[in-house]
């Protein structure tokens, strides 16, 4: 079971970025994560082995983090089997303590070896992204006149047949709505040598449109373990639309891409439920080579969900920003999202407002808003897309295809990731952030009278629907041209505030804060010229803010910044399709509002709601970090690395963080809501007129010159004096850090053994007899170790997954080519059969195999799936090959 030594360090020594991801076998094993330190005592070896775990690979492009697994127990224990390893580790976790206490055993101290070398383990679970444009219906409008694109056609020897119905690259109807790109071309930049890769539900490279540009050696089928990101279930063109639009070739099929001569590679991801290892590894995957990650999917957009990356999703996209591309950083896009409609914002989706990528919404053919875009402070551009009857013309899946219905939030970044890849033609050079400068310079002002654009303080314009603007190729390659590199990333992190003992546990469990009053609760974070010149810091990009919030009814909540100039951030707007009771648990705002915006002074929060008499919340804490450029380039650069607990208010001091000891380990992944692949994209959005008269947060009118004290009860603003040590001294620096690492270590351990009490004495017996076996590595399959712990888990989480593919039928495609083919009869009802194949409680047959690579052929189930039905046999593809997990024999 254990992979021989010389095997292993070879795979240490071995850079996994260009190696193929080991096939998965969720239904005979469990997968986890382990990052593993190296320098704690222990090996990865010794640690594996503890953990009853075998080492698969390194997990992505992430150093010292490892997927490991081990067998599924048995179906005999039925549904209610523990978490064998994540118990192991717990009980490593008491018997490390025990060396506290008593004699030093040496099974204490290798446990703490152990535990302290494990930095990070969690359960690797399946979940389903959500595409952001399920195929609109097809509307009649907008051929107009063609003249224009005619003669562009002619002049450069275009003889693509649907030309003319691209709008987006020539707009006959109205001219000045397009990404503006012909004049580029001109220049003789088409996006040679740059790839991008496509993060989505495969890419047809069959397809004639794209064969000549497609790239092999960058793509990857995640879902069913294939080298190829084939397209198989009957609506996966997704992909393949988007791919177009950024790499359609100049040929005689359909239309051309915006970037044609540049070369695409499909990341197969949303086909089908997939694990945070998967979707960090696809983030990273061939990321020397591939510059641009285009992604047009996220957590639902359906104004209720609040829900981010995962660690291991931030490490790859941290990772991608400081190593991809030879260091320039990986360019990340993002569609905001088409939850519009249901007063969705992309503040509430982690992935779009992160600043590590590029946020891209909407606006329609006329220019104007379409309802379905998301508005929010994270909003850096927008491009163009379907709206007010006139939707995306772009290559489709079949040899000789086009779309004539794409759309959504979902076709405006891949837009916009065609820009860059023109760019980065001409410019190799442009490093992440400076990509992200070019937006914010050269964005054009769209709708000049919509209440919605405000001026920032440093002059620019901006507007949540519009972000600064919209994308104008000419104008950004122009510019990136004569762009002078900006210097390296710098930032600070700003106090937390505790306000009114406000706090927030490692359960996530919230106490004290001060009660929103009518008008809201404000608070104040002070920023100085010193702390900048201590930081080493310049110029302002981004701000992020996490807040720690309890409400009864989170959509109620209102949150807004407040500059030292006046200039204020809308964070949080109402939902009023939000009614969750978990508040903002150390949730994390984005703006890019403030860029260039001198910082210095008195930064406000002002959390407010809708002062309903049955409803009520708390303002807990919050902390602030600024972001920007360094100052002096040739100083030590503060490197930003993720952290393993993030949330914790007040947060763990600063030596406790780093102590591996103390460190809580994290026993599963965060909240996931696990979602239907279909967009919040409303059917009728190529149809609806857009609008360009509205404030994206109406209610929340701008009162930029209005300090946020003035509208706080001045009783209130008395907790902007609440007094927080600076994270150097951290919450407990009355304390030795010997200490606060105890205490942080006892609350973990104070939790095992809660825990130890529930389960029982029965299982303190069994429990006694595993101790015995853990110096080895289980050589058989341990039925016992999976009997004790945490034992409805499983069972919950798989029928979460299945309910969210239960819903699949609402996916509404009305293009021509799947029109064919109508939905299957309830396809939940054979998807959840077939889900519970996987499940081991039924898979009774499955005996737990050893780790190898090769495909298991008693898994292939050689079904021949008909289109209607291809969901119904597998919730993630519909591969003639075989289930979701079960790669093909053929890699
Ligand atoms: C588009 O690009 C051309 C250069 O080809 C430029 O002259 C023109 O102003 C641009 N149009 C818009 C609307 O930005
Ligand atoms: C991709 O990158 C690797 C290593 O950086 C290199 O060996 C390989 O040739 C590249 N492939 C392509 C097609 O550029
Ligand atoms: C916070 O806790 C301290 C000590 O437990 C107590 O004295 C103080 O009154 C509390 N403050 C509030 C606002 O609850």
């Amino acid at each position: 079971m254990r992979l021989p030594l010389t095997l292993l360090l070879a795979l240490l020594a071995y850079d996994s970025v260009y190696a193929t991801p080991a096939k998965r076998h969720y239904s005979t094993h469990d997968y986890y994560v382990l990052e593993h330190n190296p320098h704690a005592g222990a090996s990865l070896a010794d640690c594996a082995s503890s953990l009853g775990v075998e080492i698969v690979e390194q997990a992505g492009a992430l150093q010292d983090h490892w997927l490991v697994r081990a067998p599924k127990p048995s179906s005999l224990l039925g549904k209610r089997h523990a978490d064998a390893v994540m118990q192991a580790l717990e009980d490593l976790q008491t018997r490390a303590q025990l060396s506290g206490f008593s004699a030093r055993s040496e099974d204490a101290l290798r446990s703490r070896d152990i535990v302290s070398s494990v930095k990070y383990l969690a359960p690797q679970t399946l979940r389903q992204r959500t595409k952001r444009a399920p195929p609109p219906p097809i509307s009649p409008g907008g051929d107009g006149d063609i003249e224009s694109s005619a003669s562009v056609a002619q002049r450069m020897g275009i003889t693509d047949p649907e030309f003319g119905r691209q709008w987006h690259i020539v707009n006959d109807a109205s001219p000045h709505n397009m990404m503006n790109v012909t004049g580029v071309w001109d220049m003789g930049i088409t996006g040679k040598g740059v790839i991008s890769a496509l993060v989505d539900d495969g890419l047809d490279y069959t397809s004639d449109d794209l064969a000549a540009n497609f790239y092999a050696y960058g793509s990857y089928d995640f879902n069913d373990h294939l080298d190829l990101p084939t397209p198989t279930l009957f609506d996966d063109h997704h992909g393949t639309r988007c791919a177009g639009q950024i790499a359609a070739v100049k040929n005689d099929v359909c239309g051309v891409g915006i970037a044609y001569d540049s070369k695409v590679a499909g990341l197969r991801i949303l086909s089908g439920p997939i694990s945070d290892v998967d979707e960090s590894a696809a983030l990273n995957y061939d990321y020397q080579n591939t510059s641009i990650f285009s992604c047009s999917w996220g957590p639902p957009d359906d104004g209720r969900s609040m829900e981010g990356p995962g660690y291991l999703i931030k490490k790859a996209m941290v990772n991608g920003i400081q190593n991809g591309r030879q260091g320039k950083g990986s360019i990340f896009v993002f569609a905001s999202g088409n939850g519009g409609r249901s007063a969705d914002q992309c503040n509430f989706d982690g992935y779009t407002n992160s600043i590590f990528s590029v946020t891209v919404a909407a606006v329609d053919y006329r220019g104007l808003h379409p309802d379905y875009s998301e508005a929010c402070a994270a909003n850096m551009v927008v491009a163009y897309s379907s709206g007010s009857g006139n939707q995306i013309t772009t290559t489709d899946r079949g040899k000789n295809k086009c779309a004539h219905s794409h759309g959504g939030t979902s076709a405006a970044a891949p837009n916009a990731a065609g820009i860059f890849a023109l760019a980065l033609q001409t410019r190799p050079d442009l490093s992440w952030r400076d990509v992200q400068h070019l937006c914010v310079k050269t964005a054009q002002m769209i709708n000049p009278d919509d209440p919605d654009w405000e001026t920032t303080a440093a002059g620019n314009r901006f507007s949540y629907k519009y972000g600064y603007g919209v994308i104008n190729g000419y104008e950004f390659i122009k510019a990136a041209q004569a762009w002078q590199l900006v210097k390296p990333q710098a930032f600070i992190d700003l106090q937390t505030v505790q306000i009114a003992n406000g706090s927030m546990n490692i359960f996530h469990t919230m106490t004290g804060g001060e009660p929103i009053v009518p008008g809201g609760v404000t608070n104040s974070i002070e920023v100085t010229q010193s702390m900048l010149d201590e930081n080493n810091f310049e110029k302002l990009e981004h701000i992020t803010v996490k807040v720690w919030i309890t409400h009864t009814r989170r959509g109620d909540v209102e949150v807004e910044l407040v500059s030292p100039n006046g200039i204020r951030s809308i964070l949080a707007a109402t939902r009023y399709g939000d009614s969750a009771k978990t508040g903002f648990p150390g949730w994390t705002f984005m703006t890019v509002k403030h860029w260039d915006e001198n910082p210095v002074g008195k930064w406000s929060l002002r959390v407010n709601d809708q002062n309903k008499e049955d409803e009520s919340g708390a303002f807990l804490g919050w902390t602030m970090t600024v972001w920007g450029s360094v100052k002096d380039a040739t100083k030590p650069l503060k490197v930003y690395d993720v952290p393993v607990i993030d949330s914790l208010l007040p947060p763990a001091a600063e030596g406790s963080s780093d102590s591996h000891i103390s460190t809580p380990i994290p026993t599963a992944t965060t909240t996931k809501t696990f979602s239907k692949p279909t967009a919040g994209l409303p059917g009728d959005h190529g149809d609806k007129e857009g609008e360009n008269h509205k404030p994206a947060f109406p209610g929340s009118q701008p009162t930029t010159t209005k300090p946020a004290e003035d509208v706080a009860d001045p009783a209130k603003t008395s907790t902007s004096t609440t007094t927080t040590p600076t994270p150097d001294e951290g919450w407990f620096a009355d304390l030795s850090n010997l200490v606060t690492n105890q205490m942080w270590f006892f609350v973990a351990i104070g939790a095992v053994i809660v825990f130890s009490i529930a389960v029982g004495v029965f299982f303190w017996r069994r429990r006694a007899r595993r101790r015995a076996q853990y110096s080895t590595l289980p050589e058989s399959d341990d039925v016992a170790m999976s009997s004790i712990g945490r034992s409805t888990q499983g069972g919950q989480r798989t029928k979460e997954l299945y309910d969210a593919f239960g819903e699949v039928s609402d996916d509404e495609d009305a293009d021509e080519e799947t029109r064919l083919h109508p939905q299957g009869p309830s396809p939940g009802i054979n998807l959840h059969s077939g889900f519970l194949d996987d499940d081991p409680s039924t898979a009774g047959g499955i005996t737990p195999t050893r780790y190898r690579d090769e495909p298991e052929s008693e898994h292939i189930e050689p079904t021949h799936h008909e289109p209607q039905g291809e969901r119904s046999d597998s919730p993630a593809s519909g591969s003639g090959d075989g289930s979701w997990e079960h790669a093909s024999e053929t890699r």
